[in-house]
């Protein structure tokens, strides 16, 4: 694989990571509508991270001197059946994200591309960061079920920054 080849894949992530930050920004929309303003706050604080993200891929790009081909994400998911389909869907899409990631990190490596795969690194423990917190949010989530007290107490703890 020529090396223009790979960076057409990190320039795909780009994408991956704006639409992530536009995914959890119709979350957070989606949460603030059902009167859930700590995890509403919580989700666009992700969405801010996931730019942060696409940002350092456009700042690594342009120290390697590849061209950027700026392409849209597809349009989030706005609606959701139930609270628990929201965290699942948070979960699911960061799973979907380290694949991505892992998969940019194995090939930088088959095609002995170190500056990638050195900058990947970051992004590889980053993911299992974000996984951590996804999972964590969905088993709380089921643990709370239909009490209303419990999920005004883990909506009040969202909203606190850690
Ligand atoms: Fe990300
Ligand atoms: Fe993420």
């Amino acid at each position: 694989m020529a090396l223009e080849q790979l960076y057409k894949i990190v320039n795909e992530q780009i994408t991956h990571e704006l639409g992530a930050e536009m995914q959890y920004l119709a979350i957070s929309f989606w949460l603030e509508r059902e009167n859930l303003q700590g995890m509403a706050a919580w989700f666009k604080q992700q969405a801010i991270e996931e730019h942060d993200h696409a940002m350092k891929i456009v700042g690594l790009m342009n120290e390697w001197d590849a061209p950027i081909a700026l392409i849209s994400p597809p349009n989030p998911t706005l609606e959701f059946e139930s609270l628990k389909s929201v965290f699942e869907a948070a979960l699911a899409h960061e799973q979907r994200v380290t694949e991505q990631i892992n998969s940019i990190f194995k090939t930088a490596r088959e095609e002995s591309a170190w500056h990638i795969e050195v900058a990947f690194q970051w992004f590889v423990t980053e993911q299992v960061e974000e996984e951590v917190n996804a999972r964590d949010n969905l088993a709380k989530i089921i643990m709370i079920g239909d009490n209303p007290a419990a999920l005004l107490e883990f909506d009040r703890h969202l909203a606190t920054p850690a």
